[in-house]
């Protein structure tokens, strides 16, 4: 279920265009920022835009500095990042800059649009993906199969729009530029919809001539059993708080965050915290929390290790404290071996009391770091 980290990139005029209605492609961007735009190209496994981009633009998406991709191949990584579109119909011109610039290509697509593509002798890897196109799979097949850990999406529109609306992406790079399209036809960055990432976290700006750069990450847990970009935020810190526990030969060392449906932090904590040697780091968190806040109810907490279903030193276990707080999400890296006590099933205990329990497995090797100790060979 891994995905890579997924980036996108814009630029956009003060009333939120991506572009103009006439033929040629408005220049949004300052040059200082054309290469800085290069140099995240230069940082990237892959970059993906949408078909309607590859029509209206005729994009070569090149890293043009030469030294960039010098860099690039004494690192031993290939000249040029992976070229990645998705369309549904198919229906694209071979002839396309896209095709026959830069390295190798991928089209992902749908069944039809796959015989589409092949008819019209489209110059790429055609991956068909059945009736519709899933971003979950384009996002695991270019992890799993194409190796991609970093990847820049440089618009248009719909695909922001739909990775921002599916919890997928996990950082914006904006940029604005100080001019007026005012034309209700031409192309929008984000379009309607119900968007995940609650009130995103402002992480940088950056004055680039005329123009300003944002770059943003989402904050809101996902829903229900599927991961969001910000989930793994969240378990990340959790895992990262784990490895501040004071060392145990007796207890495992676990991080927890609980974070409330909008994004909004409500507390931390990690075991043996403070004054307590045996406390663990869900019920830590949870005892800073207000009990009476109705945030609880939609929060999720990430622990960085499966809440706990027993233990000797406290009355109620972690993952009855979770429910008894009202809450009904929980993310967490790997399930409670039987180190210290046999039968260890937090998830059950959580899922009998209607809580989803959503285990990220590309966590698991961060989250027992701080327990290898503990783990045996
Ligand atoms: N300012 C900037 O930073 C920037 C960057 C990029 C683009 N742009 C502008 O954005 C405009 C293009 O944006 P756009 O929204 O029209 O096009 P787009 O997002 O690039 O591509 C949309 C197309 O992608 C395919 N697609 C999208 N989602 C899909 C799904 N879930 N399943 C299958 N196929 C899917 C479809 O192709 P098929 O039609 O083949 O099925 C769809 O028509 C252009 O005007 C361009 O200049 C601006
Ligand atoms: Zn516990």
């Amino acid at each position: 279920m891994p995905y890579p980290h997924v980036l996108l990139s814009a630029a956009v005029s003060l009333d939120g265009y991506l572009d103009d209605t006439g033929p040629e492609r408005l220049l949004l961007s300052s040059p200082a920022d054309f290469d800085r735009v290069d140099e995240v190209r230069a940082s990237v496994d892959a970059i993906l835009v949408g078909a309607g981009t590859i029509r209206a633009d005729n994009p070569r998406l090149l890293v043009n500095s030469p030294g960039r991709r010098a860099a690039r191949v004494a690192d031993g990584l290939p000249e040029y990042p992976l070229k990645v579109t998705v369309s549904g119909s198919g229906d694209l011109d071979p002839t396309a800059r896209f095709w026959h610039t830069g390295g190798e290509k991928v089209l992902y697509t749908t069944d039809k649009g796959a015989e589409r593509a092949r008819a019209l002798g489209i110059a790429a890897d055609v991956v068909p993906l059945g009736d519709a196109l899933d971003w979950r799979r384009v996002l695991e097949h270019l992890h799993d199969a194409r190796g991609v850990r970093r990847l820049m999406v440089e618009g248009g529109g719909r695909i922001h729009t739909q990775l921002m609306t599916e919890g997928l992406a996990d950082e914006i790079q904006l940029v604005l530029a100080p001019l007026f399209v005012g034309d209700p036809d031409a192309p929008r960055l984000f379009g309607p919809g119900a968007y995940q990432g609650g009130r995103l976290r402002l992480v940088e700006t950056r004055p680039i001539g005329d123009v300003v750069l944002m770059r943003y990450e989402p904050t809101a847990p996902g829903t229900g059993p599927l991961p969001s970009a910000a989930d793994r935020h969240w378990l990340a810190l959790a895992c990262e708080l784990a490895a501040r526990c004071p060392p145990s030969e007796t207890a495992f060392s676990v991080g927890a965050v609980v974070v409330a449906a909008d994004g909004t932090e409500l507390a931390r904590g990690h075991s043996r915290e403070g004054d307590d040697p045996v406390v663990h780091a869900e019920e830590a968190a949870l005892a800073k929390a207000d009990p009476t806040d109705p945030r609880l109810a939609g929060a999720t907490v990430y622990s960085s290790l499966e809440p706990c279903a027993r233990r000797a030193s406290r009355p109620a276990p972690c993952a009855r404290l979770i429910l008894d707080a009202g809450v009904r999400r929980v993310v967490t890296a790997w399930r409670e071996p039987d180190t210290f006590v046999t039968d260890a099933d937090g998830s059950a205990v959580l899922a009998e009391g209607g809580a989803t329990v959503v285990v990220l497995p590309e966590f698991e090797q961060l989250a027992k770091a701080p327990n290898a100790h503990l783990l045996g060979g």
